[in-house]
């Protein structure tokens, strides 16, 4: 089986494609990625050198490469993960957003429709997503496969498109596809720009931590192993046509998990306790904060056997001591040109 994994040199994607390459042998595995700020191949050194292993470098939008790989390798499924990820970015550049996320999606799904010719046998496209396409959640409830789609940032908006075009897809050229959508990730390898490898980061250079409104918001936290357990479920075991909602069944309020977070590093970097959270500052909300997610993982638990393994301390204990034992990877992925961003987006907020 030849796999394409797009994206796989960003933060989910580089544990899937390790996941795939060092559980299946027999498949080809191949990772294409446009090595954006956000992708990184020191992510893979662990695999890069494996048989079953190729690094592709290229754009999803741009068609003919697009063409000229499948015509090159043939590939049976997609698991597309390439996207920008980042609302706050979003916010600042829509129409960058459009162009990956939709267009991009889009062509991979146009490109694959016609390369297979309707002969689907043992084919599958199976889009990434997040459950950030449902919208925000009042205090009580949770996010199930059949909640309608209210996205509201960017971000959200451009993700609920490349969903409807999977399912367009899917409807009107009979193409095999799946999607998942999942609920907030941590763990190593994440871009310092989202909120709990910023954290740490910031901690450790003693810079502010920017907390946005009252920090009021929730998330559902789950580690990022987890989910790339779950998207190897989902690619072997889900049912063509299907939604699949991934999550960590594991709320945490923003002030809450940051106070934790702080609590840990002043352990960590033998401080006294209370000295990292002298670093929270309350700053303007992000346009069009979304309150509360939260998800409904019952269908993948009761239908694919799948739910979450890893336990919350643990993994957070797990991401930090890595955050704080790779300094040379954090300190290579925030120099240069996202040290300027950083600067000129979140410290004049
Ligand atoms: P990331 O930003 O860390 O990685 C994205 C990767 O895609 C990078 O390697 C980047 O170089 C690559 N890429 C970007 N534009 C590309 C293009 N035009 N062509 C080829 N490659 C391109 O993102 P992530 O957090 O790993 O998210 C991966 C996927 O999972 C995304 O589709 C995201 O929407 C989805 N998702 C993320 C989360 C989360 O908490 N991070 C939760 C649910 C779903
Ligand atoms: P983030 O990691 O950007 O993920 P998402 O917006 O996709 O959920 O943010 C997680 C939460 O933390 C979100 O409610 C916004 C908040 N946040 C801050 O308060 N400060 C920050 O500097 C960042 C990056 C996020």
């Amino acid at each position: 089986m030849k796999i394409l994994i797009t994206g796989g040199a960003g933060f989910i994607g580089s544990h899937v494609v390790r996941l795939f390459v060092n559980k299946y042998p027999d498949y080809q595995i191949f990772n294409l990625d446009k090595l954006t700020y956000a992708g990184n191949l020191a992510n893979l050194r662990d695999i890069e050198k494996k048989p079953n292993y190729t690094f592709l470098k290229g754009d999803i939008v741009d068609q003919a490469y697009i063409q000229q790989i499948f015509q090159t390798y043939g590939f049976d499924g997609i698991i597309h993960l390439a996207a920008e990820s980042h609302v706050d970015r979003s916010i600042l550049n829509p129409l960058e957003f459009v162009k990956t996320n939709v267009l991009g999606t889009t062509n991979l799904l146009n490109v694959a429709r016609h390369h297979w010719k309707e002969n689907y046998d043992n084919k599958l496209f199976y889009h990434i997503s997040t459950d950030e396409v449902y919208g925000s959640l009042g205090a009580e409830g949770l996010f199930s496969e059949t909640t309608a789609y209210d996205p509201h940032s960017p971000y959200s908006a451009s993700k609920a498109s490349s969903d409807h075009f999977v399912r367009a897809y899917y409807d009107t050229f009979g193409l095999p596809v799946v999607i998942s959508n999942c609920s907030n990730n941590y763990g190593p390898y994440q871009f310092p720009e989202k909120l709990l490898p910023l954290f740490i980061h910031n901690i450790k250079n003693n810079k502010p931590l920017p907390v946005y409104g009252k920090g009021e918001n929730v998330r559902d936290w789950l580690y990022v192993e987890d989910h790339a357990k779950a998207i190897d479920t989902i690619f072997h075991k889900g049912k063509n046509g299907e939604t699949y909602n991934i999550g960590g069944l594991n709320e945490w309020q923003n002030i809450r998990l940051i106070e934790l977070m702080c609590s840990i590093m002043d352990r960590k970097l033998e401080q006294t306790e209370g000295t990292a959270a002298q670093l929270i500052t309350f700053v303007k909300d992000r346009a069009g904060h979304d309150l509360r997610y939260a998800i409904d993982a019952s269908k993948i638990k009761n239908e694919l056997g799948w739910e979450p393994s890893l336990n919350f301390e643990t993994g957070l204990e797990l991401t930090i001591d890595w955050y704080l034992e790779n300094t040379a990877w954090l300190e290579n992925v925030t120099s240069g040109e996202y040290q300027k961003y950083y600067e000129t987006q979140y410290t004049k907020r």
